[in-house]
């Protein structure tokens, strides 16, 4: 097949590239950088041209609702419409888990963003899974106050962004499934301190002081909105057997 992969350059996306490729897919990367823009839709149509299959794995960096609300609308609407102009068989979706309990700040785009995609004109697959155990890295790099490290809060229970990308190559492979089963970790964690594990790990010995930030999406993830229910699939390492794999 050949599958064109938005946001085939980011944290999961890269992992979805090679996963598919591992696969013997032909993988189509889609990204600004590749000059393939969401927001305006320059340089889609020959990105998806003869493409069978698309991944939604594109993202903006924001905690603003208003933000993230532009961003994936927009984004998912142009990719759609390119899809179906280009007769792609089959779309899929990485969402997360629990974003209808805590509709705020990021999560308020990825409700907007899923919104659109259950009015797909193709086929299509949603699936959610938890935050990374990447996140943690992504995270780290936005909460630097010079030396110190800020490290907040949240119940989470992460997944390695490799096994969402080997499970997302294989649904795309079968059927439109509509929304399919959440996908999660073994376990849970405190982000703060995989934070912790996470800096420490890259050898910086500087002070990590654990926060609990304000705003509506950090208090749900902290009230443990952002977990999986019982039926989520329980995929990969610990982010502990994960960071300790990294060498
Ligand atoms: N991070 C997590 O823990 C987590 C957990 C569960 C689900 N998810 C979901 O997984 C998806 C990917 O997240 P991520 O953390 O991997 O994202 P990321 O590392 O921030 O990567 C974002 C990707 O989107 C591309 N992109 C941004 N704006 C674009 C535009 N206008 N047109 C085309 N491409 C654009 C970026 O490339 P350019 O900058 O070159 O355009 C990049 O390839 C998101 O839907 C996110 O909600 C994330």
């Amino acid at each position: 097949m050949r599958i064109a992969v938005a946001g085939g350059t980011g944290t999961v996306g890269r992992e979805i590239v090679a996963a598919v490729r591992a696969r013997g897919h032909e993988a189509v990367v889609m990204a600004r950088s590749t000059g393939v823009d969401l927001g305006t839709g320059q340089g889609l149509d020959a990105a998806l041209a003869g493409a069978d299959a698309v991944i939604d794995a594109s993202s903006i960096g924001t905690m603003s609702a208003e933000e993230s609300r532009a961003f994936f609308r927009t984004a998912s609407e142009t990719l759609l419409a390119g899809a179906a102009r280009a007769g792609v068989g089959h779309a899929v979706l990485l969402s997360i888990v629990g974003i209808d309990r805590n509709p705020h700040g990021y999560y308020a785009g990825k409700v907007a963003q899923e919104a659109v995609w259950t009015q797909s004109p193709v086929p299509s697959t949603i699936v959610r899974a938890t935050q990374f155990h990447e996140f943690a890295g992504q995270v780290s790099g936005q909460a630097r106050l010079g030396p110190i490290q800020l490290a907040p809060h949240a119940r989470t229970q992460p997944i390695a962004a490799a096994e969402v990308a080997a499970h997302l190559a294989g649904l795309v492979e079968a059927p439109a499934a509509g929304r399919a089963t959440d996908i999660a970790g073994p376990r849970e964690e405190d982000l703060a301190d995989m934070i912790r594990a996470w800096v420490r790990h890259q050898g910086r010995r500087g002070p990590v002081i654990a926060v609990s930030l304000p705003g509506a999406q950090m208090r749900g993830m902290r009230a443990g909105l952002a977990l999986p229910g019982p039926d989520a699939l329980r995929l990969g390492p610990t982010f502990a057997d994960w960071l300790a794999d990294r060498g």
